[in-house]
């Protein structure tokens, strides 16, 4: 089965470029591109939730250039892509602390939010100034202020990523083993899927190739294959 919510740890720009002796900035240009075939991608193959990890809580410790121009790109994205998401039916939202983004690219963060805000085909989480400890941290501070009982399911309500589903499926590219602050909350029963293309190469035969994997798995939420296994008049299928 395809899964629903598909979220995507990006990695591999600043390499991609070195290896073309080109600036770090070229290859989150050429991320960019690769994003927009992944988003028509998951489009295609009926994905209801695209996440992907833009810009953490801690890229601000980037050369200046580099994150300045991280921005730009996002300003510029902004212009280029929504008239197209428009006409896709995709509904943009951006997760993470606004607070530190400039005033005018806030606004535009907004504007692109109410301007989707009726698609519902493909829902495109773009996290931006985004850390999985910091949207528990807030989630639990504003349940503080507001004197509620800190329970999984009030932390879920609080959380900046509460109007969609978890993560089915959570890929990373770029060859790294890890998580490094994305979706710690969500990602609870997601599987895991590692790719060795640098983000800008990743493509449509290596989408299909996670998707694939991820059909062979079996999602057993803390039971055993025993239990999962589909019940037939009494009998268990095989
Ligand atoms: C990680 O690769 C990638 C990023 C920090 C930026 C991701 C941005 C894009 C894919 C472009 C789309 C951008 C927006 C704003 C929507 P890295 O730079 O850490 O690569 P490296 O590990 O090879 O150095």
């Amino acid at each position: 089965m395809t899964p629903q919510h598909i979220a995507i740890v990006m990695d591999g720009n600043g390499r991609w470029a070195t290896k073309r002796f080109l600036p770090r900035l070229a290859g989150h240009r050429q991320g960019m591109e690769s994003l927009r075939r992944c988003i028509r991608a998951c489009l295609d193959r009926g994905v209801a939730v695209l996440t992907v990890f833009a810009f953490s809580s801690e890229n601000w410790n980037r050369p200046a250039d580099e994150v300045s121009g991280l921005m730009e790109l996002l300003a510029s994205a902004l212009g280029k892509e929504v008239p197209q998401l428009l006409k896709d039916g995709a509904r943009l939202h951006f997760v993470g602390e606004r607070a530190g983004l400039s005033d005018k690219l806030r606004k535009g963060l907004e504007q692109a939010e109410l301007a989707t805000a009726a698609n519902s085909r493909l829902i495109l989480n773009v996290c931006f100034n985004y850390g999985g400890r910091w949207d528990i941290a807030q989630a639990a501070a504003s349940l503080a202020a507001q004197g509620r009982a800190i329970t999984e399911v009030s932390l879920h309500q609080a959380m900046a990523m509460s109007h969609v589903p978890d993560p089915d499926l959570i890929i990373r590219t770029g060859g790294e083993l890890r998580l490094s602050n994305f979706l710690l909350w969500q990602a609870a029963y997601a599987e895991l899927f590692f790719s060795d293309k640098l983000w800008p190469d990743f493509d449509e035969a290596e989408l299909d190739r996670a998707i694939a994997e991820f059909t062979r798995r079996e999602r057993r939420y803390g039971k055993t294959s025993d239990q999962l296994a589909p019940v037939a008049n009494g009998q268990k299928v095989a």
